[in-house]
């Protein structure tokens, strides 16, 4: 019999979960399916608890749920410092991992960049942002966290402050911050379909040594990451860190090495561009 798999979520309609896992499931030989289903807030206990009693063999949340979970699973140390779970393992005693911090220093990596040691400057302070910069601090990268509500920055780089460097700050002093990074990361929605002229900054902010992150996979080549290469920088899209996180949950449940390149043309094809 099948194993099933599944993100819940709402909305869940352009989920890209699916199509990246059963694509792995079909390479590896695998009885394995993977669906979305559409779950709210008031819903998540119950789906858990039924995907559980059905076996299902592993669950990815994303928004709403990423928080709400932590009430309902078990966390890792890691993810409930986040403060949001994105993987589940109902078949181990409902154990909740955070994946997208990892996820995106593997895409790093996959660039030849290493966070160890480097000045990291965060723009946003959301949910993304909050995976990110523990998962850097845990990997000992400098910590800056620029947001347009400096509140919200100076809070995250408080709690972030507890595993390793961290500072908050607000945007007005943007082009000094970056001056001074090795790595610049967008989490703001600024840039993304459809809004695809905007930018928190342009090519006379960067310089050649500076590698631009945007976690944005929809366009491929945001605006920020046009100028990062009129600038001479470095520029690393979105779509690695979408295929390691859920490549890294796909490790955590089936305890085997995941297929990325297959799991990153399957998410490429989703996104109608050509493969590498
Ligand atoms: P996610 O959980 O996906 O990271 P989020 O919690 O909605 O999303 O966070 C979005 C981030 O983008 C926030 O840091 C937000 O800044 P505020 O905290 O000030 O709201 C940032 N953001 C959104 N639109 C922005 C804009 N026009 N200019 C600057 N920052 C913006």
């Amino acid at each position: 019999m099948k194993t099933v798999f599944a993100v819940f979520g709402d909305p869940i309609e352009h989920s890209m979960s699916p199509k990246m896992h059963n694509a792995a499931f079909t390479y590896m030989g695998m009885d394995c399916e993977y669906h979305a289903f559409r779950v709210g807030r008031d819903s998540l206990h119950d789906a858990l608890i039924g995907a559980k009693a059905m076996g299902f063999g592993g669950v990815n949340l994303t928004v709403p749920l990423k928080e709400e979970a932590l009430n309902i699973v078990d966390a890792d140390p890691l993810a409930a410092r986040i403060g949001a779970v994105n993987t589940v393992d109902p078949g181990d005693g409902m154990r909740g991992y955070n994946t997208d911090g990892i996820g995106a220093k593997r895409a790093l990596a996959d660039a030849g960049v290493d966070v160890a040691n480097a000045r990291v400057l965060i723009v946003g302070a959301g949910g993304a942002a909050r995976a990110i910069s523990f998962q850097f601090a845990n990997d000992s990268a400098n910590i800056t966290i620029a947001n347009r509500t400096e509140k919200r920055a100076c809070d995250l780089a408080r709690d972030v402050s507890s595993v390793g460097t961290a500072h908050g700050t607000g945007l007005a002093n943007l082009k000094d911050l970056i001056a001074q990074a090795d790595i610049l990361v967008n989490t703001t929605t600024l840039g993304m379909h459809p809004n695809t002229d905007q930018t928190i900054a342009t090519s006379d902010d960067m310089h050649p040594d500076l590698t631009v992150f945007d976690i944005i996979y929809n366009p491929l080549e945001t605006r920020l990451l046009k100028e990062a290469k009129i600038a001479g920088a470095t520029a690393v899209n979105g779509v690695m860190m979408l295929v390691y996180q859920g490549a890294e949950a796909f490790r955590i449940w089936n305890g085997v090495e995941p297929p990325v390149d297959v799991m990153r043309d399957a998410v490429l094809e989703a996104l109608g561009a050509q493969k590498p």
